[in-house]
C-alpha cells in the first residue's frame, strides 16, 4: 500500500498547499493514507480543531505533532478528544491526547502512527523517546506490523540513531521539525524506509517558514521580534511517499515528494 507522510505544515501558505494539491497527489499517486505533520498549521505554532477539520477534509487521515503542538491553549480539549491526532508520546505524563494510535485505513489494514520528539537540542526535557517509542512499538505489532514513526528532533545524529534503533520493527521513521528536505532517504537493512527530514509544507521564502526579515533583524540585534509566518511565496507540499506490505509491514520503497503550488 502507498502511505504519503506530509511534513511540517506551516501557517496559512501550508495549509494552501494542502487544500489545493493533496487531492490531485492522493489520486495521481494512488496513495491509501495520508498522515501529516500538523504543529504548525496554526499561524507556525500549534492547531485548532477548526483547522484540523479542514486538513481532514483536504485528504489528511491523521495529524501529527511536534514542540508546538500545545502551542493554541484553547486547542487541548480537541487534543484530548480527536483520535486522529497524535502528539509527541515522550511528553510528561498527563499531557493531553495521545502519543500513538492504530487507525483503519481505506485500503483495510490497520496502521500504526507514534509521534515523538528527540532531545537534543530541545527546549523542553522530554522523556527518553527511545525507550518511548520502544514500548508503542511493542503495542502496536500485537495488532499491526503497518507502524509509521514520525520523529521530530533537531539533530541529524538523533534522527539517524533512531532509524537504526527501530529497523526492521517499523514500516517508517520519517523526522520532522526542522523544515528542511534530506536527501538520505533510503531503505535500511532490515526493511525500515527512512529519512532524516522530509521538510516543511510552506513558504520557502523564510526562515523555516517564518519571514525571514523578522528572523534576520532578531539574529542581528539579539533582541526580541514577534516571528511572522512569511509571504506565499515559493511554496512547497514536502513529504515523502511509501510503499510497504500490507502483510508483513516492510517497506518496498521511499520516494522524496516535492511539489511546488
Ligand atoms: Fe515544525
Ligand atoms: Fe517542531
Amino acid at each position: 500500500m502507498n502511505i504519503l507522510f506530509v511534513g511540517d505544515i506551516f501557517g496559512n501558505p501550508g495549509r494552501q498547499a494542502i487544500k489545493k494539491l493533496l487531492p490531485e497527489l492522493r489520486r495521481k499517486r494512488e496513495v491509501d493514507f495520508v498522515i501529516a505533520n500538523c504543529e504548525n498549521s496554526a499561524g507556525g505554532k500549534g492547531v485548532t480543531e477548526k483547522i484540523a477539520e479542514e486538513l481532514f477534509a483536504s485528504g489528511c487521515d491523521l495529524l501529527t505533532g511536534g514542540n508546538h503542538i500545545f502551542a493554541q491553549r484553547d486547542s487541548y480539549d480537541f487534543i484530548d478528544a480527536e483520535t486522529r491526532l497524535v502528539r509527541p508520546v515522550n511528553f510528561p505524563p498527563g499531557a493531553p491526547g495521545r502519543g500513538y494510535v492504530v487507525h483503519r485505513s481505506a485500503a483495510g489494514p490497520l496502521i500504526g502512527v507514534v509521534n515523538a520528539c528527540g532531545r537534543t537540542f530541545m527546549a523542553q526535557h522530554y522523556d527518553d523517546p527511545f525507550r518511548a517509542i520502544d514500548g508503542c512499538v511493542q503495542k502496536i505489532r500485537e495488532k499491526t506490523p503497518l507502524i509509521i514513526v514520525d520523529f521530530h528532533a533537531e539533530t541529524t545524529s538523533e534522527k539517524v540513531a533512531m532509524g537504526w534503533y527501530l529497523d526492521g520493527r517499523v514500516t517508517a521513521v520519517l523526522g520532522t521539525h526542522t523544515h528542511i528536505p534530506t536527501a538520505d532517504e533510503r531503505i535500511l537493512h532490515h526493511g525500515t524506509a527512512y529519512m532524516t527530514d522530509v521538510g516543511m509544507t510552506g513558504p520557502y521564502d523564510s526562515v523555516i517558514g517564518d519571514d525571514k526579515d523578522v528572523i534576520l533583524d532578531a539574529i542581528m540585534t539579539q533582541r526580541p521580534r514577534r516571528f511572522e509566518v512569511a509571504a506565499p511565496n515559493e511554496v512547497f507540499l514536502c513529504g515523502a511517499l511509501i510503499t510497504a506490505s500490507m502483510e508483513t509491514g516492510v517497506a518496498e520503497r521511499i520516494e522524496r515528494i516535492r511539489v511546488p503550488l
